[in-house]
């Protein structure tokens, strides 16, 4: 089922109002259908796009932090802006609503320059309106969302286009940003150069593996024989990604084994388990809002809230600066890597990656119909060292070796493209696209589009890359391995 979105009344154009400025949102995509027809797409997808003609156009044009309501709809308010016949007022009144976000209005800019990624401030507003939800949701929020909310089958990728799109999502098909390959192939062989596959793991683990590409792409990876003696088990909280998992996984060659199960509490054995994959799970995972007395005290007032202080003790865990009313803990993600802890076999290792911080408190991040919670890496990781992992960290382009120059298209843009190309029969899928691809996908559509744009992958503006650490951990104990350098092709064995 599709979050349902708040719907927001139309604005009084009236009052103070009148007095605002009004800037469009920039990078707007439009799609050209006819010599004075335009499609612009509001960010609820649940309403039609907006056609505009030339007087619509121009409105928007106008909206550049120098014109004010007022003067707009003075120019604007009765003339018809579009096929559809509405006039100015219509639009002025819808367009700086959460729902639509086409523009905002405001005494003041609303962050300053995009480059500077300070129309964040703006869409961090936008994204709290259209949750219809300020702040905490709740500890069981996350759970509830993943077993009762999502309870349909999901025949397409339309849940990780639109509600919660992934770094793995975006390059779930062949990309030139990674050489040519899918992220499940390049993490295959990124996991590969780090020696995880010999000696070869017999029980992977992938943790939320969400639509089950990264399943299907590194069975591919791999040839046949290679995957012999190889058992993939895909492990969700969430039924229907489950079974699309599975399916997926048996595509790659694995066997299709899964399990519904959550994360912080593991069906397995102690010991039972080589390796773990597990992407962009953590932000899911249980937030607990601890007080300032809670943490002055150490003492809990529910269970949960118990524990994490236990585990801020126990870990010596920083309470760093001057301390807020309240904190998030990430005591899901620390449930899970204890779990990891058990179930790994000496030797073994896991692969995480998550969006998060490494200072401060992890803040929320809200996504339609749910709210996720950054993952405080410099906790998690003293956790995992307090229990006895070796581990190592970085940033997920660092770990894949993405060129940070290299160019893809807005991610906004493509949701954008992708609205168009529905209504005019065309697929089209929300990936990261290079130039040369998009041209490839849209043939002669491209021309009709305006305002496509790309990003460095590296720009802040694209997917905040950079904000995705990976942490690689071994369980030590394993058998030690063969110690060797290659030069041209020779293997030169340590006697060590
Ligand atoms: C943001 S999606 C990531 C999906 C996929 N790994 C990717 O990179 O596209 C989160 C996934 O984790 C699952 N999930 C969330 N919380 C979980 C938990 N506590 N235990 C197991 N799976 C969980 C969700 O059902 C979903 O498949």
């Amino acid at each position: 089922m599709k979050p349902v979105v708040v719907v927001h009344e139309p604005l009084h154009l009236t009052g103070e109002t009148l007095t605002l400025f009004a800037w469009r949102i920039p990078d707007l995509v439009a799609y050209q259908h006819r010599d004075d027809e335009y499609w612009f797409a509001p960010l609820d997808d649940d309403l039609p796009l907006v056609r505009l003609n030339q007087t619509g156009v121009e409105m928007l044009r106008a909206m550049n932090g120098h014109t004010t309501v007022g003067a707009l709809l003075e120019q604007y308010g009765e003339k018809i802006c579009g096929p559809d016949g509405q006039p100015g007022q219509w639009h002025l009144a819808r367009w700086a609503t959460p729902n639509y976000s086409l523009c905002y209005y405001g005494a003041e800019p609303p962050g300053g320059h995009r480059h500077q990624a300070k129309w964040d401030t703006l869409l961090q507003q936008i994204r709290e309106g259209w949750s219809g939800q300020d702040g905490f949701e709740g500890e069981d929020h996350l759970e509830d969302f993943h077993r009762h909310t999502l309870t349909e089958p999901h025949e397409d990728d339309s849940h990780f286009d639109m509600v919660e799109t992934t770094v793995s999502h975006l390059f779930r098909e062949p990309s030139a940003a990674l050489g040519g390959l899918t992220y499940g192939r390049l993490l295959m062989r990124q996991l590969r150069r780090l020696g995880w596959f010999s000696p070869k793991p017999k029980i992977i683990l992938e943790i939320g593996g969400g639509l089950g590409y990264v399943a299907r792409e590194m069975g591919k990876e791999l040839l046949p024989f290679e995957r012999q003696s190889m058992t993939y088990i895909s492990l969700d909280i969430t039924a229907p990604f489950l079974k699309l998992q599975t399916t997926r996984a048996k595509e790659g060659g694995w066997g299709g084994l899964g399990t519904q199960a959550d994360a912080e509490a593991l069906p397995f054995a102690d010991q039972s388990v080589d390796l773990v994959i597990d992407n962009e799970n953590m932000a899911d995972m249980t937030p607990v809002k601890l007080s300032k007395q809670e943490l002055l005290s150490g003492t809990g007032t529910t269970a949960q809230h118990q524990e994490a202080l236990d585990w801020i003790r126990r870990v010596r865990l920083p309470i760093e600066g001057e301390l807020q009313d309240d904190v998030i803990f990430n005591l899901g993600p620390i449930r899970f890597v204890a779990e990891l802890w058990r179930v790994l076999k000496p030797g073994g290792h896991a692969f995480l990656t998550e969006f998060g911080i490494d200072n401060g408190w992890p803040e929320p991040v809200k996504l339609p119909g749910h709210t996720e919670y950054e993952v405080q890496y410099s906790h998690l990781r003293q956790v995992a060292r307090w229990l006895g992992f070796q581990e190592r960290y970085l940033s997920l382009p660092q770990f894949l070796g993405i060129k940070p120059d290299t160019k893809v298209l807005c991610t906004g843009a493509a949701y954008t493209i992708q609205r168009f190309c529905r209504m005019i029969n065309l697929p089209f899928v929300v990936r990261a696209y290079t130039e040369q691809e998009l041209q490839q996908a849209l043939g002669d559509i491209l021309p009709k589009l305006h305002g496509c744009h790309y990003h460095d992958v590296a720009d802040p503006a694209w997917f905040n890359l950079f904000d995705f650490k990976v942490l690689l951990l071994e369980k030590p104990g394993g058998r030690p391995r063969a110690q060797f350098t290659e030069n041209n092709g020779y293997r030169w064995y340590s006697q060590k």
